[in-house]
């Protein structure tokens, strides 16, 4: 009764897929009568009655599942298992009391057997289980491999410049050297890290990652390499460090810049010795894991000025991977803006595009928080667009203007190519702003009559500028 019950709330994949049941055993009436067990069932099925019209078969049929009789005519069922478990699984059909046979069936691959002769439920039952079973598997390994995909193409970016990062991390991905990551803050230093642990032998096991400025001057090495029992007050029991924890993976030390003189001399021994203690152990302990590092800041200089180690940073500059900043990354930052917005959409289900003025904007701008700054960005950008499809320039927000000015002199920098009113306009709005200047002192600069400064100050009034960034009148 239960198994009926169980029967009918799970649909066996093998039904509902086309792929048929083989099924290998010499005994003809036997294999008759299995076979209307099975198509009673709901299964296609299709007996053999020789090992080598199996493997025949299993090329010809592909079948979902083998049910295999060990006594063969022409060969032992079980030197046939583990070619056939490649293809599927297989149950193994045993006379009464072989239970030895079984069992080395069963270390040989089998995923179950069945002794002859065979009852119909407990026949569907193992069927249904094992088939169950190998699209759990395979649903597995589809996950990982979404997964996997995920992680790897969310780190766009087809410009020269990035494709040498990409290059790199393949060139360093498989070796086990400490790579160390270099970038301005936002360029996707972590990122990177993350792809060189996905790309490397060691991508199966844990990636754990450090933040070196938010670690406790006298926690770093439990934290890293865990502590025993009763090593200090409150160590009620053995704690495993972050490098046990990561064993066979890859451990990242992020802003290792900012790591204190104590705690670099504490690293450095990890990296040269390979090897650990855990806080009040006594044995040393291997470190089975692959370092990288990143930091934004310049370890040259600091170790010129003794803020960081010379030896460490030897130890961790062999390989060094350079993350450019956006803005000599070309056509990435329009890519990436459109990956983010694609994201955003997905979320929240509307479609949204940047108008022409958006992308002048993106493009024109010189990224100083990098992408995550380009992240922010487009986000307040969405939001501020409210229920426009489009999204404009002015929800980006950023102004691709600049204005250097020390004392009579003064630069500026358009970041695209403006119109003369533009050039004009910015003029008169920086003297207001910047230099305080007066109708009269204005005029006088610019060269041109009071009136008409009178006139473009009247345009900057109908363009919505504030009155406050009038000057008094001379
Ligand atoms: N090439 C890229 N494609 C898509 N997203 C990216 C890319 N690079 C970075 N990002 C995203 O930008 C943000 C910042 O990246 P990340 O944290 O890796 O930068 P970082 O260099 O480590 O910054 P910091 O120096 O501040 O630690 C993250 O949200 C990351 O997912
Ligand atoms: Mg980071």
């Amino acid at each position: 009764m239960a198994i009926e019950t169980a029967r009918a709330s799970a649909v066996s994949p093998a039904r509902r897929t086309s792929k048929p049941i083989l099924l290998v055993e010499d005994d003809a009436t036997l294999n008759r009568l299995i076979i209307g067990q099975l198509e009673r069932a709901g299964f296609t099925a299709r007996g053999v009655l020789r090992a080598k019209d199996a493997m025949s078969a299993v090329r010809e049929d592909e079948p979902a599942l083998v049910l295999l009789d060990i006594r063969l005519p022409d060969a032992n069922g079980l030197d046939l298992l583990a070619e056939l478990t490649q293809h599927c699984p297989v149950i193994v059909l045993t006379a009464h009391g072989a239970i030895d046979q079984a069992v080395r069936a069963l270390k040989l691959g089998a995923h179950d057997y069945l002794t002859k002769p065979v009852r119909a439920e407990e026949l569907e039952l193992a069927i249904d289980r094992a088939l169950d079973h190998a699209q759990l598997r395979r649903d597995g390994a589809f996950l990982k491999d979404q997964l996997q995909s995920l992680t790897t193409t969310s780190m766009i970016g087809s410009s020269p410049a990035f494709g040498e990062v990409r290059r790199q991390i393949e060139l360093f991905a498989p070796t086990d050297a400490t790579v160390l990551v270099l970038g301005e803050s936002g360029v996707g230093k972590e990122l990177v890290a993350r792809a060189i642990h996905d790309s490397s032998p060691r991508a199966g096991a844990s990636y754990v990652a450090i933040d070196c400025s938010t670690l406790h001057e006298n926690l770093f090495e439990s934290e890293l390499f865990g502590h025993e029992r009763g090593a200090f007050t409150g160590a009620d029991r053995r704690k495993l460090g972050l490098i046990e924890v990561a064993e066979g993976g890859t451990v990242f030390l992020d802003e290792i810049g900012e790591l204190s003189a104590s705690l670099q001399a504490k690293l450095l021994r990890v990296l040269e010795l390979g090897t650990f203690r855990r806080v009040g152990g006594v044995s040393d302990l291997k470190a089975n894991v692959r370092f990288v590092a990143a930091t934004n800041r310049d370890l040259v200089a600091m170790s010129r000025e003794g803020r960081f180690r010379t030896d460490l940073y030897y130890r961790l500059s062999r390989f060094v991977l350079n993350v450019p900043p956006l803005r000599e990354r070309g056509d990435d930052v329009m890519e990436i803006a459109q990956h983010f917005l694609k994201t955003r959409n997905f979320n929240r289900g509307i479609e949204k595009v940047l108008d022409s003025s958006a992308v002048a904007a993106i493009r024109a701008y010189s990224w100083p928080g990098n992408v995550r700054e380009l992240k922010n960005v487009i986000e307040r950008a969405v939001v501020l667009s409210a229920q426009n499809r489009a999204i404009r320039a002015s929800e980006i927000g950023l102004d691709p203007r600049k204005v250097i000015q020390q004392g009579n002199a003064i630069e500026f920098s358009f970041g695209y190519l403006p119109t003369i009113e533009e050039v004009q306009n910015y003029y008169v709005d920086t003297l207001l702003r910047r230099g305080n200047f007066s109708r009269a002192r204005i005029a006088e600069v610019l060269d041109i009559s009071e009136r008409s400064v009178y006139r473009i100050l009247q345009q900057r009034r109908e363009a919505g500028a504030s009155p406050e960034d009038e000057p008094e009148n001379a």
